[in-house]
């Protein structure tokens, strides 16, 4: 494929998404749960950063088991978060200032309060049965051995009807049955009812889980297995939703699981299934396979080997998405860098070889800050429904809960969703009243105000720059990738190069000075941005970056 393809000049090449976490963005009416009036009220600061898109986890109706995953009604918004008048307002706003709104679509599952599976439960012989996933039981458990995310068996036996129904996640996120075209209708008609209201696509949560494997259902499999079906749902959803409006639009697939060849698939343009996918590749390096909390010595080879496949793999057919951060994984300085004495250095390093690899980069928020890790100690401190079912699974089966402690103040996904630190005042200036969950202990130092008044170590500013070159310069948004040194354990460097345009970024990975291997910047041009106000060529200081064009 050619650069003039159009897939490689699609408009979100060069865009950059900000997601917020709206219960822990900004709270307007001092209840101490972020809202769409919150986040009406800090557009600037999301047009000042530059970002073209906005995307919001979710705010339908919902009981909040899972802070909104678990959705009960996907026509309306939960009163925490406000009103359909108010989101209108807030998508209006959000277009005035050029930018797009990306809703989550949460499809693999419904909330158990869900009137379909209210329905769907209600008897053996209700319309509504067979849209979600009832078998019997087998040999009086289990119909397999399947676990939920959340600890404990991925099956719930409902004594009204005397069958189990899946959920991959908590029990009260039922898994919806897409096999039955009845539920497909259903979920295409909701989508094309939030586009026709103008929002700008969606990130479809856990999507690839939606293809079950008809024979694992029953069988003896420990763990699901993505049906081959996935992609004709996917190319039925571009065709009964998309398709006609699709140039416009973004559309990301989160995929746990998911190998660069599948998502050379899905994100291939010819095939009209997504624009992107989130891939986990990298993001599980650090842990071990059996268990996300049991964490192994980061390595940073693994990361360049894994990241430079995911470059090569798509680099002819499909895109890619870049995160280091979201609501689900811990503060990316604090496990990637140093969120101590180099914070501002390893925050801007990280963003910066993020935004220069070839895809559509996602800042989590906060992370324009340097936010970090919350710094629980105490298990009460946990709201997160992952955290807190693993700690008790575990304590109860003999862990020693110290350990459990350290391994969730280093892995739980509530580290990424504390309030968003805007002011050095009470509660962050998060909210007026009392926050559902604590504001991170370093509040009065690392916070929106106080960072966009540090000059030249404003981490706002960096990520301001850094932005604005993918908007300037299409070799930052297309240029072909090549990893340098891909066995050196603290230099991350690599070119970008479109025609005769070629960028070399380097980075040190590490809090020690690091010599740069001989030849590496020669000719290497001129200084495009760094974090370091002066430099010389052939060294690197802690956690220093460094681009260059010629
Ligand atoms: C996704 C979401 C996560 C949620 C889960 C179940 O992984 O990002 O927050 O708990 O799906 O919906």
């Amino acid at each position: 494929m050619t650069e003039t393809a159009p897939e490689s000049t699609a408009w979100w090449t060069r865009a950059v998404v900000y997601q917020i976490y709206p219960r822990s963005f900004a709270d307007s009416n001092g209840d101490g749960v972020g809202d769409l009036g919150g986040i009406r009220s800090k557009l600037d600061h999301l047009a000042e950063l530059g970002v073209d898109v906005i995307w919001l986890s979710p705010i339908y109706r919902s009981p909040q088991a899972d802070n909104g995953y678990d959705i009960s009604d996907y026509e309306d918004i939960d009163p925490l978060f406000g009103t359909l008048a108010e989101f209108d307002l807030l998508l209006a706003e959000v277009h005035e200032r050029g930018m797009k709104l990306v809703m989550d679509l949460v499809v693999n599952h419904t909330s158990d309060e869900h009137p379909w599976f209210v329905e769907s439960r209600s008897s053996r012989d209700n319309p509504k049965r067979d849209w979600y996933i009832w078998r019997d039981g087998k040999d009086g458990a289990e119909p397999n051995g399947w676990t939920s995310a959340f600890s404990g068996p991925a099956w719930d036996l409902d004594p009204q009807t005397g069958q189990y129904y899946l959920h991959l996640f908590a029990a009260k996120q039922p898994d919806l049955n897409w096999q039955n075209p009845e539920v497909r209708d259903a979920v295409f008609a909701m989508m094309n009812r939030w586009l026709d209201r103008g929002v700008d696509g969606f990130r479809m949560d856990v999507i690839n889980f939606i293809a079950k494997t008809e024979s694992e259902l029953v069988g003896t499999s420990i763990r699901p297995t993505m049906g081959p079906q996935i992609h004709d749902y996917l190319q039925e959803m571009h065709r009964r939703v998309f398709a006609g409006r699709d140039a416009e639009l973004i559309t990301v697939g989160e995929m746990p699981g998911v190998t660069v060849d599948d998502a050379g698939l899905f994100t291939g343009a010819d095939r009209k299934e997504l624009d992107m996918v989130f891939q986990f590749e990298h993001v599980g390096l650090d842990h071990s396979e059996a268990s996300k909390f049991d964490n192994l010595p980061f390595d940073l080879v693994a990361l360049k080997r894994s990241l430079a496949r995911w470059q090569t793999g798509l680099a002819s057919t499909g895109w890619n998405s870049l995160y280091f951060g979201n609501h689900d994984q811990p503060r990316s300085v604090s496990r990637f860098g140093d969120d101590g004495r180099y914070r501002y250095e390893s925050a801007t390093l990280l963003a910066t070889i993020l935004h220069l690899h070839r895809g559509t980069p996602y800042i989590y928020q906060g992370d324009e800050i340097g936010m970090t890790n919350a710094g629980f100690t105490a298990i009460e401190q946990y709201e997160d429904i992952e955290s807190v079912n693993h700690y008790a699974e575990v304590v109860a089966a003999g862990a020693d809960p110290a350990t459990v402690l350290e391994q969730l103040a280093f892995r739980s996904r509530d580290n990424a969703r504390t309030p968003v630190q805007w002011t050095p005042g009470a509660e962050a200036g998060f909210t007026t009243g009392h926050p559902w969950i604590e504001v991170t202990g370093n509040a009065d130092r690392i916070n929106v105000e106080t960072d966009r008044a540090a000059g030249d170590r404003s981490i706002f500013d960096y990520y301001r720059r850094l932005i604005a070159l993918r908007h300037e310069l299409p070799v930052v948004a297309l240029g072909e990738f090549a990893l340098l040194e891909p066995e050196h354990p603290t230099l991350y460097a690599f070119t970008r190069t479109r025609g005769d345009d070629r960028l070399l970024v380097v980075g040190n990975w590490s809090g020690e000075p690091l010599d740069l291997p001989a030849g590496v910047t020669a000719d290497a041009g001129e200084h495009l941005i760094g974090n370091y106000t002066e430099w010389n060529d052939t060294t690197l200081e802690p956690w220093e970056v460094r681009v260059y064009r010629r």
